[in-house]
């Protein structure tokens, strides 16, 4: 694992989320009561789950409204026993990181 930066610190704004490719991989980090991190990929359709709705601790998929918890990446609708990749995000002097 290692930490990658991601962003600045004033880029991920409360109760919002971003998108961001890291060593391939495409990641949504979301702030709502701290940074988490998940694959950005709708387990559906690849819809990008950054650009979703945050609700409480759920992201809405803006497709098709599917949902997940992004602290722990489970899928709460549909499909029994889906999960995204969940990643650690930290807030370091420079930016946000996350570890991947
Ligand atoms: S792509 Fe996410 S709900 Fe369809």
């Amino acid at each position: 694992m290692v930490w990658k930066k991601i962003a600045e610190k004033s880029e991920i704004s409360a109760g919002k989320g971003k998108g961001c490719k890291i060593g391939g991989k495409q990641i949504a980090i979301s702030s709502q009561e701290g940074y988490h991190g998940l694959d950005d990929d709708c387990v559906h359709q690849e819809g990008s789950i950054s650009s979703g709705k945050i609700d409480g601790d759920i992201v809405e998929c803006p497709l098709h409204f599917w949902h997940y918890n992004f602290k722990t990446g489970e899928l709460k609708d549909y499909i029994k026993d889906v999960k995204l990749q969940t990643y650690p995000v930290e807030i370091k002097e420079d930016g946000i990181y996350v570890d991947f």
